[in-house]
């Protein structure tokens, strides 16, 4: 599959940096990952380039996902959306760890190699152990023809256009999107209903609009960003479809302002980082509104009790903490998606507030295609 990409040309088109540009990009990105491939009479997504029929999607056991930085977190929230909705046991690991450890390379699991760039050199390597031992692997990748690209079984194109910028922002909310396309596909095939499908389908469609709607809310993460630039480290926590939000907005965060940052589930809060925890060291908690709202709410009063500063992303004001970012609802299986996005600007204008060299962070380069 070819994608046309001069609307995203590597010209600044008015903004001062890559990374604004390309946060600014993902309203057409996301609109151009779905582009063509929803099949809305069977409730299900049509993925061109997957080579896997639906004779072999049904023999699929298990889902790896194998991936470096923010790659890997998209996959941590691809085997979620793949658990979920395809009911497919799945899970996500550090393609840099998992070459190295002789891994047990099963027949009917089937391995999937995620990259931006197609070229990190530890993604594929790693997908060349797979090859050698026999395995299925495909390709949930940005650049077309790239290196993953050939030496993967097929894949999903995630087609968010040239991205510049070392930090990683349209290219990993796109990646969750295709992940959900193939989730949603593989979903179909077994035993996820119609209705489902097309709940799904409706919400994946409300998505450019509401990845707007959070960009209109740029001018108040400003202010926030400018409040919190001063934070000695910051605490990013969340719960199940919070915790791969947390972080990866803990890498934006460190990668592009420098200021420390960690990424706990909130539930591991209080086997020890709570001990971090004090005026200057403030929270983001990432807060869906699905079943775990109360534990969430909970965590944020013990965080309170040892006088944390708390700035919240949630679907509503919440009352515990200092500060919400209020994020527009969709379906509960898609927030992961839209609740990334206010935080890639509170990295960016962290950045700014402190004079980083935002497109060019210290010490980083875009691919890393050594070892
Ligand atoms: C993202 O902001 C980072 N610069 C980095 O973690 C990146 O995602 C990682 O190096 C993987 O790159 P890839 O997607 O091109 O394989």
């Amino acid at each position: 599959t070819t994608v046309e990409w001069e609307a995203e040309s590597y010209d600044m088109g008015g903004h001062d940096t890559y990374m604004h540009k390309e946060i600014h990009e993902q309203v057409d990105a996301v609109d151009r990952v779905l582009r063509g491939r929803i099949d809305d009479r069977f409730a299900t997504v049509r993925l061109g380039g997957l080579n896997l029929d639906a004779r072999e999607a049904r023999g699929v056991r298990r889902v790896k996902i194998l991936g470096c930085g923010s790659a890997y977190h998209t996959g941590l929230i691809g085997a979620q959306l793949i658990e979920e909705l395809a009911r497919i046991p799945a899970d996500a690991e550090p393609a840099s760890e998992f070459r190295y450890r002789n891994p047990v390379v099963d027949p009917d699991t089937l391995y999937i190699a995620v990259s931006q760039s197609g070229e990190t050199y530890d993604t594929l390597a790693a997908v060349q152990e797979l090859k050698r031992k026999g395995a299925r692997v495909l390709g949930v990748v940005n650049v077309v023809g790239s290196a993953i690209a050939r030496e993967t079984d097929g894949g999903v194109y995630v087609h968010a256009g040239p991205e510049v910028c070392v930090v990683s922002t349209k290219c990993f909310t796109n990646t969750a999107v295709a992940f959900a396309l193939l989730a949603l596909h593989l979903g179909r095939i077994r035993d996820l209903s119609v209705a489902d499908g097309k709940r799904i389908i409706a919400g994946l469609r409300r998505l450019p609009e509401q990845i707007a709607e959070v960009l209109r809310g740029e001018e108040e993460i400003k202010r926030l960003a400018a409040e919190y630039a001063n934070a000695k480290s910051m605490m990013f926590i969340g719960r199940v479809r919070g915790y791969p939000v947390a972080r990866e907005a803990s890498l934006k965060l460190k990668e592009v302002s420098y200021v420390h940052a960690e990424a706990y589930p909130a539930s591991e809060l209080k086997h020890g980082p709570l001990a971090l925890i004090e005026p200057e060291v403030p929270t983001v908690a990432v807060l869906p509104d699905d079943d775990l709202l109360e534990k969430n709410r909970a965590t944020l009063e013990e965080i309170k009790a040892r006088s944390g500063r708390i700035l919240a992303v949630a679907h509503q004001e919440q009352e515990k903490a200092d500060h919400t970012i209020v994020v527009p609802r969709n379906e509960p299986e898609l927030d992961p998606i839209l609740m990334g996005v206010p935080l890639q600007l509170l990295a960016y204008h962290t950045a700014l507030a402190l004079g980083r060299d935002i497109d060019k962070p210290r010490n980083l380069a875009k691919s890393v295609t050594v070892e």
